[in-house]
């Protein structure tokens, strides 16, 4: 079999090398700062802190700030917000401290600044890369009114564990899908210029695999082979990089045995020897501490591996602050070394500007400008409504008639406080639309609406007290949950139809949230069995911020709508796609299971030697003897108040050598009664190789508007680089032989064609 090795590492190590004997502006301003810099300034520039604004995530906050501030400790600080308060810290360190080192200012603005986008698993069911840009976009320039101008996103951990609740805070299984996504993200906060007062230097995390946490239990350790690093979950860092990322966040878990923060191989040989990152590399929150608790030793010992494995900032836990100095006088580390740090984090504040003008997001004006605006609420709106999966629609039940009555019940259908989803500290949850509100301003004369609560979130205190950390999330009411029920039936009962707002509350999913069971809470369960011995038609809209395993409301509702949790403008954004202003178009990019043993489930699995063969059940096969293989919903499923029909899959030739392009062709009908958009997939298989391939792989997508009746041809283009993967060797090559293409609605996407490529 021949092969095509693709020679990029060497080419960016020589791309790097020119770079380096280019001396520039920046390098002569870096260099000469640093000639006056002591060697205590020059490990303070190595050190972010938190005053604990934000959400401080560990049990550290940082003390003494404004001394260190002045002393020249530190180089940068989240969890401050607002120009006022930015200029003022500022102010220490450019007017207080001996050289005048201006701060980086940062913070985590996943999904939206105080305009919160509905979470990133969201947003990415979209697959509407310019959409999610424009978020990323609005984010910056909201952040940087408000003084902040260095983000900790995009998170692009591809992840394939449900009982992970951070999965909610990326883009889902898939490495195609989540590196276009990266890279949008990226150009959407840093822009074209990060000089700019309305971009913000990104930072792609968590450098590397946490996504694959054993078991889905967050900060827990993580295994895998190299090729499945390469070809399955190294991508969306590399394309964040590809796409100019200034600053890279090493995660908690180990790589390989060395723990991410502490591992060379990781930050430096692979990151910058072989991908040319250029930016400053920050640890994740103590993540460098936690190095003693891994068993790598004690603080000494982690911050001198960290620092020689080319972690360049230390996240509040002041090991490099308090141990480098020791460590360079027994010779553990040398000068070369944390100058080397210094310098990156330098440079980060030269290409932002800020030693030109340290204030320049300090524009008190801006705030009221550039803030909660009505058009950044607008583009919320559309965001919502356009990250929404219809996952069925029986009867056609959906959109919903402007006439007669709607009870409108369930614990998540008048929750403010569950609107905005994990990971948004920034984002008020008072200011945002709660369901009933956006179906009230929708539904307009003809409608009568009758509101029942119907059952708590869940009904166990101890558990709600774990998810209220950031506030109440879950309510459990003073009535009884027999009382909640027997209301919810009543006005039921005078309804001629049943929309019950279902599901997790925010903090169900995010950080250290992960669950073992993927049900609705059984309060919840029980309240949709009830509902539906009504028999009148049941449509359920789910929140949550992961799959859930939803088998039995799936088979007792007419119709579900997943809305992840949908950001500021919930209520309104739900109200469109229920009424049908607009028609749903969201498609998973995450596997819905059926139950939690099947986890992790993915539609990209590598083939097997006893694949099963149908949907039965075959002693002796690759199954399971209680539930089938098959996914309850796949990667790339959602519906259309419309229907869209594939025809005529066609290839431009059978044969494809290495410098050609295949052009791949469909035609898409829109059969159904509605305008509509379809996302139009493209999947490929390497039928023989050298490895075992997976059976499907995504290497195209496009969205399509299509009126009723419209006919549209899609084109796609396959090449090499499309084929290629990463072969036992870690080499990437193309291997000839032959290739399966797949075109359609989600990755059970039947239409296919076959083609031989050769080199
Ligand atoms: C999280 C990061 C986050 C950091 C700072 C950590 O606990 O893992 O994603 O950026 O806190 O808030």
């Amino acid at each position: 079999m021949k092969k095509i090795v693709y020679l990029i590492a060497a080419v960016s190590l020589m791309v790097s090398c020119q770079q380096q004997t280019v001396e520039t502006e920046q390098d002569r301003f870096v260099s000469e700062l640093m000639s006056r810099m002591t060697l205590e300034e020059k490990i303070g520039q190595l050190n972010l802190i938190t005053p604990g604004g934000g959400i401080p995530t560990g049990s550290v906050v940082s003390t003494g700030v404004e001394e260190k501030v002045k002393a020249g400790k530190v180089g940068g600080i989240f969890g401050i917000y607002g120009p006022e308060k930015v200029r003022q810290a500022q102010t220490l360190a450019v007017e207080e401290s001996r050289l005048g080192i201006p701060m980086l200012f940062g913070s985590d603005i996943i999904h939206g600044y105080k305009t919160t986008f509905p979470i990133p698993l969201g947003l990415s069911g979209s697959w509407d890369l310019e959409l999610i840009e424009e978020t990323a976009r609005m984010a910056a320039k909201e952040a940087t009114a408000d003084g902040i101008f260095w983000n900790f996103s995009p998170m692009v951990d591809i992840a394939r564990d449900p009982r992970w609740g951070r999965v909610a805070e990326g883009a889902g299984e898939d490495a195609y899908l989540g590196s276009q996504v990266a890279k949008a993200m990226v150009r959407g906060y840093q822009g074209d210029d990060l000089g700019s007062s309305t971009t913000m230097m990104a930072t792609v995390k968590h450098m590397a695999l946490y996504g694959a946490s054993e078991a889905g239990r967050d900060y827990n350790t993580v295994d895998m082979s190299r090729q499945r690093m390469f070809n399955d979950y190294l991508p969306p860092y590399k394309a964040a990089v590809d796409a100019g990322v200034g600053c890279v966040m090493s995660s908690f878990n180990d790589v390989d045995g060395i723990p991410a923060t502490g591992n060379k191989w990781l930050l430096t040989d692979l990151l910058r020897s072989q991908w040319g990152f250029d930016g400053f590399v920050v640890s994740d929150y103590t993540s460098v501490n936690e190095m003693i608790a891994h068993g790598l030793g004690d603080l000494q010992a982690v911050s001198a591996l960290s620092l020689k494995a080319g972690l360049d900032m230390d996240m509040v836990g002041e090991g490099f602050l308090t141990t480098l100095e020791k460590s360079l006088e027994e010779g553990k580390i040398s000068e070369e070394d944390i100058n080397t740090a210094c310098r990156r984090v330098l440079e980060a504040k030269y290409k932002l500007g800020l030693f030109e003008d340290p204030y320049r997001y300090n524009d008190i004006t801006r705030p009221v400008k550039d803030i909660l605006t009505e058009e950044n609420r607008a583009l919320a709106r559309k965001a919502a409504a356009h990250s929404f999966v219809l996952l069925k629609n029986e009867k056609e039940v959906l959109p919903l008639e402007k006439t007669g009555t709607i009870a409108l019940v369930g614990p998540l259908a008048n929750s403010k406080n569950n609107m905005l989803g994990t990971w948004a500290p920034t984002g008020n949850p008072q200011l945002s639309i709660a369901v009933l509100e956006g179906i009230k301003n929708a539904a307009g004369k003809g409608v009568r609406i009758l509101h029942a609560k119907g059952a708590n979130i869940s009904d166990d205190p101890e558990f709600a007290k774990k998810i209220n950390v950031f506030g109440p999330r879950i309510e459990i009411d003073e009535r009884s949950p027999e009382t909640l029920l027997k209301e919810a039936l009543a006005i039921s009962a005078r309804a001629d139809v049943i929309v019950a707002v279902v599901g997790e509350a925010s903090e169900m999913s995010g950080e250290s949230s992960s669950r073992t069971n993927l049900l609705l809470p059984e309060s919840q369960k029980r309240l949709v069995r009830e509902l539906a011995k009504t028999g009148k038609p049941l449509v359920l809209v789910t929140m949550s911020g992961r799959p859930l395993a939803l088998v039995e409301e799936n088979e007792l509702a007419t119709a579900m709508l997943q809305t992840w949790h949908p950001g500021i403008e919930a209520g309104n954004a739900i109200a469109d796609v229920l009424f049908g202003a607009y028609n749903p178009s969201g498609k998973l990019t995450m596997t819905f299971p059926r139950n939690v043993g099947q986890v992790p489930i993915y539609y990209s699995h590598r083939a097997t030697g006893r694949p099963q063969e149908g949907d039965e059940f075959t002693k002796f096969k690759s199954n399971y003897l209680d539930v089938s293989n098959t996914p309850l919903f796949p990667f790339g499923y959602g519906l259309s108040y419309t229907d869209f029909e594939y025809k005529n899959l066609s290839l431009s030739v059978d044969v494809l050598t290495a410098a050609e392009v295949l052009d791949v062709s469909v035609e898409l009908t829109n059969t159904g009664d509605y305008d509509g958009e379809e996302v139009v997939q493209l999947y490929v298989r390497d039928l023989v190789a050298s490895v075992t391939r997976p059976v499907k792989e995504l290497k195209g997508f496009k969205k399509v508007w299509l009126k009723k009746g419209e006919t549209k041809t899609i084109r796609f283009k396959l090449t090499a680089d499309e084929l290629a993967f990463y072969n036992f060797n870690l080499e990437r090559v193309a291997e000839s032989g032959e290739f399966q293409v797949f075109v359609g609605a989600d990755s059970n996407a039947a239409l296919q064609q076959v083609f031989t490529f050769v080199e």
